[in-house]
């Protein structure tokens, strides 16, 4: 039977790779870990999200998320004048996020419903298969694509934790000097090897964006981020960017106290750093530097919105209205107490999800608007 936390296949294969073409940058082996065709981790059949999986997602914690958000969708619809748009996610996992939007744009904004056309881009053919069938209902309204095909398109690109997903190099400063870490093979184990950088890109990144790890620090070069920030900017002809993911701005994201950089694991909701454990059946992440996204952005042709945390982006789309209205409709006090918990996990601080998450909105032919999810928290009342 195959072993459902370690995948010896892919190991082998890495090994097998090393041993002939010499080590590898860590960016390629984490690549390899959650992409390979045939072994990766989001390649392969297997619950990744939720109870049974390794991990929440805000979307997988309650369709509240969703709904929510669907309040900037509408809101961006009639800024570009509530005709036909496009509604792109990428990184959409099993679905539940497209589902919670095209719900209650069914449900609630029927209008913005038949003008939407929601297109997901996925790269894992099990996510694809998960979202076809939970998005069954909604069948006329969607289709999966790639990034490219959508060249041209007005309306809003979303997606939450994807760029967390995406392969980094790992890098760490040293006398000075800058060190890529490999990945190497020693007595027929993989392990770490401190080289020098695979690509001048590395240099050149830290250089345009004037920061990276410390002295004696360590850190992660997400260049797969700046390169799709680029490709999203140049794809989308007029609308909104939404980007949600744990981050922070570049500056923090390198700052002294995180000597280890943000690099982690997620197994069956363990996190931890041995990026050599359960190799191909465990998750690996990193945090996003906003910074670097602001600034791809800009350079072309994106303007910052908003950037904040995502309990301020949730508490403006009217977070405490909908709570207050759902534990309403909740007649049982244990569940009703169950549900507020639940919900707060969405913007609790602590141990949630509310400010280590960020929400990015990047905005191209909008002119000057005033965003739904811009509303101070100030002018919030809670009754
Ligand atoms: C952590 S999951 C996202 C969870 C999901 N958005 C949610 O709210 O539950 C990351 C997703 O991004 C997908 N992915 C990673 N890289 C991708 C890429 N370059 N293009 C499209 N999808 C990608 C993975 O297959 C997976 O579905």
């Amino acid at each position: 039977m195959p072993d459902k936390d370690h995948n010896s296949q892919l190991e082998e294969l890495i090994r097998q790779r090393i041993r002939t073409e010499g080590p590898m940058p860590f960016a390629e082996y984490m690549g390899l870990c959650l992409y390979h065709p045939e072994h990766g981790y989001y390649m392969t059949p297997r619950r990744r999200i939720g109870k049974q999986g390794d991990f929440y997602t805000s979307s997988s914690v309650h369709g509240m998320f969703g709904r929510l958000l669907t309040r900037q969708l509408v809101q961006a619809w009639q800024l570009l004048g509530s005709g036909a748009m496009t509604v792109a996610e990428q990184g959409a996992g099993e679905g539940h996020l497209a589902l919670d939007i095209l719900d209650c744009l069914r449900d609630e904004y029927p209008d913005c419903y038949a003008a939407v056309d929601y297109a997901l881009v996925e790269v894992g053919p099990e996510h694809r298969r998960r979202q076809r069938e939970l998005l069954a209902a909604h069948a006329d309204r969607v289709r999966w694509c790639e990034l490219d095909e959508l060249s041209g398109m007005t309306g809003v690109i979303l997606s939450n934790e994807l760029v967390d997903a995406f392969p980094v190099h790992l890098v760490e400063k040293s006398d000075g000097s800058l060190r890529e870490i490999h990945v190497g093979v020693e007595d027929d184990r993989l392990v770490e090897v401190v080289g020098q950088p695979s690509t001048g890109r590395i240099q050149a990144h830290i250089d345009w964006l004037g920061a990276g790890p410390l002295e004696g620090s360590r850190g992660e070069v997400n260049l797969a981020a700046v390169d799709w920030m680029r490709k999203v900017a140049q794809v989308l002809e007029s609308g909104l960017v939404l980007t949600i993911d744990y981050g922070y701005p570049t500056e923090e994201l390198y700052a002294p106290h995180r000597r280890r950089g943000t690099l982690l694991c997620y197994h069956r909701h363990r996190s931890h750093e041995d990026v050599f454990a359960h190799i191909g059946c465990q998750d690996m992440t990193s945090h996003v530097d906003f910074g670097a996204l602001i600034r791809a952005g800009e350079e072309e042709g994106l303007e910052t919105l908003w950037f904040g945390e995502q309990y301020r982006f949730l508490m403006a789309l009217g977070f405490v209205e909908e709570l207050m209205r759902l534990q309403a409709l909740e007649t049982d006090p244990v569940r009703a107490q169950a549900l507020r918990l639940t919900l707060k996990n969405l913007i609790l601080p602590e141990g949630g999800m509310g400010e280590t998450f960020k929400v990015l909105v990047q905005g191209k032919g909008l002119g000057p608007v005033e965003l739904a999810c811009q509303r101070p928290i100030s002018a919030i009342e809670i009754g």
